[in-house]
């Protein structure tokens, strides 16, 4: 330590260290509310998952992740929006200090899990910008949802902003490339790639659909199967059919 470091602790007052015990509490209090913010939704996503399963024999939610912003880039934005750098400016004006993406197979599952996950009664929706019906101009799709959820600490509630993200595999995959490469690039990405982005965006769209396209046939082949098994197994003779279909395996 230099000598003006140890200056500074030597005038360092009892009263001060209170003061800096007092706000490092406050600080790691204030991040712990975004991971169990984030801990809630997981929770329901398991639950959402698990019953879908259970119930349909399929998962709409392929994976999620998530993250809590970490110090340094809270701080970041909050000088960026120009917000203020109190605990309570942060918490009211950055809304995506917890953040969820989930991965979906298909489109239709996005618009499934969003309405699960919005029609839950403690989950207040502040925010919905759906990326998909309106993609950003540079071929940028997701659905993007910003909640607010309670989350019960020993003293009091904390109604806490959770960003949610949810969109498909190839969705996902355009994003991640696209976010390197704009870091790659600084911000400043040639515009001959900027073109094959966007159209790798449009094949994307064009992958989704046909995907879902399947899914739906596939869907429709399972329940005529069904259909044809319930006719099987209702008929009088169904003991002797199932003996010869058995036979016929
Ligand atoms: P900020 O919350 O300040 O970022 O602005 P905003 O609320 O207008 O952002 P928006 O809701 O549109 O997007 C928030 C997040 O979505 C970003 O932090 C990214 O994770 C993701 N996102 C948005 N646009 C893009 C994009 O063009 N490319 C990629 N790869 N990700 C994006
Ligand atoms: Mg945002």
């Amino acid at each position: 330590m230099n000598r003006r470091g140890i200056t500074a602790l030597e005038n360092t007052t009892f009263e001060d260290l209170e003061q800096l015990k007092t706000t490092k509490n406050e600080l790691t209090r204030f991040m712990m509310t975004y991971k169990f913010a984030i801990d809630e939704v997981n929770t329901k996503l398991n639950i959402l998952k698990e019953e879908f399963q259970y119930i349909h024999d399929y998962n709409p939610i392929e994976h999620s992740i998530s993250r809590v912003k970490s110090p340094e880039s809270i701080l970041k934005k909050a000088y960026r929006k120009n917000c203020g750098l109190s605990l309570a400016a942060i918490k009211e004006n950055i809304q995506d200090i917890a953040g969820i993406r989930i991965t979906c197979s298909f489109i239709s599952d996005i618009y499934k899990v969003s309405e699960m996950i919005t029609k839950q009664r403690d989950i207040t929706v502040i925010e919905r910008k759906d990326y998909i019906q309106n993609p950003k101009p540079n071929g940028y799709q997701s659905l993007h949802l910003i909640i607010k959820i309670p989350v019960f600490m020993s003293d009091r509630v904390e109604h806490t902003f959770v960003e949610i993200q949810i969109r498909t595999i190839a969705m996902d995959f355009w994003a991640s490339l696209e976010h390197k490469i704009y870091y790659k690039f600084n911000k400043e990405v040639p515009e001959r790639i900027t073109r094959e982005l966007k159209e790798a965006a449009v094949s994307a769209t064009e992958l989704d659909k046909k995907m879902e396209r399947l899914h739906e046939e596939v869907k429709v082949i399972k329940n005529m199967e069904n259909e044809e098994q319930q006719h099987v197994s209702d008929s009088p003779m169904n003991g002797e059919i199932r003996q010869l279909i058995g036979l016929l395996k």
